[in-house]
């Protein structure tokens, strides 16, 4: 591990992702579709997914530790691919963090602003991301006069993680979820977690055409670009064959991970390695 005085940070160092799960997948694809020379670290937290049922103290803890360990890669920068952990820790992030950290409710709140015509914005998460009330915080605050309206929707998560994307289960829980929603005029609803994109085409029969959908992958991962331009740390020379140009880590199930990430970002994802993160 790098101490303080000696982190110093380059172009050329990687980025390092996180998320509880797979979700951040749908982040770090985007990323790769933005910025394409970047060197990527991802982690996710398999062993301790689902993030969405458990405290603020919780998560914030389980964030610092996944921080340091991205940190001992020395990245450039962290980007949290998780509503749920940026909604509980990214104070303590930033404020604890040697590089900086971009978060994905913030982007999120900003694209449903400038895609809603009526004002009126859903806001669909897990049940601690809704009860942090960030996202409620960040609209307003771009738009005072929003409408906002919430629902948590913690079985999401689950059938994310178990592959169940496009499944009777899933449509069944999703109007469930969902028909109070749709009686409450929105027009425009943000995929609150990252996990939800995986689900995005159920999530849109459900809600029907006429309510945009805002996944805030693409916004974050244009913060990102933005925020490395200005930096002067985009990396500019193209990756090399050979070179271990994206790399995965996760807390368990290796095999189970790389089989989905194979599906959700086409590039050959030949190893996941485990970590124990509670050594960080
Ligand atoms: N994908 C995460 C989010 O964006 C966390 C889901 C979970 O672990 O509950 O909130």
């Amino acid at each position: 591990m790098t101490t303080d005085r000696d982190y110093r940070i380059d172009a050329d160092a990687p980025i390092g992702v996180f998320d509880s799960g797979v979700g951040g997948l749908t982040v770090l694809r985007e990323i790769i579709q933005q910025i394409p020379n970047e060197r990527l670290i991802y982690f996710g937290d398999t062993a301790r997914v689902p993030y969405g049922s458990k405290s603020k103290e919780t998560v914030t803890r389980y964030s610092r530790q996944i921080v340091r360990f991205l940190e001992s890669f020395g990245v450039k920068t962290i980007v949290v691919a998780c509503n749920t952990a940026s909604a509980c820790a990214l104070e303590e992030l930033e404020r604890e963090s040697r590089v900086p950290i971009i978060d994905v409710i913030r982007p999120g709140a900003r694209s449903a602003c400038q895609v809603t015509h009526n004002g009126r914005i859903g806001i669909i998460a897990t049940e601690t991301t809704i009860g942090s009330q960030v996202y409620n915080r960040y609209i307003t605050r771009l738009n005072p006069k929003a409408t906002i309206v919430e629902k948590a929707c913690p079985l999401f998560v689950p059938l994310v993680e178990e592959g169940l994307w496009e499944d009777p289960v899933t449509d069944e829980i999703a109007r469930r979820y969902l028909t109070e929603l749709i009686d409450r005029d929105i027009d425009t609803l943000i995929l609150g977690c990252t996990h939800y994109p995986l689900i995005r085409a159920t999530v849109g029969r459900v809600m029907g055409e006429k309510v945009r959908l805002v996944n805030p992958a693409y916004e974050t991962a244009k913060t990102l670009k933005e925020m490395l331009k200005e930096r002067d740390l985009l990396r500019g020379r193209p990756h090399v064959l050979g070179e271990d140009q994206y790399r995965f880590y996760v807390s368990d199930e290796a095999e189970k991970f790389k089989r989905f990430a194979n599906s959700i970002i086409k590039y050959g994802i030949l190893s996941a390695k485990i970590v124990n993160i509670e050594e960080y």
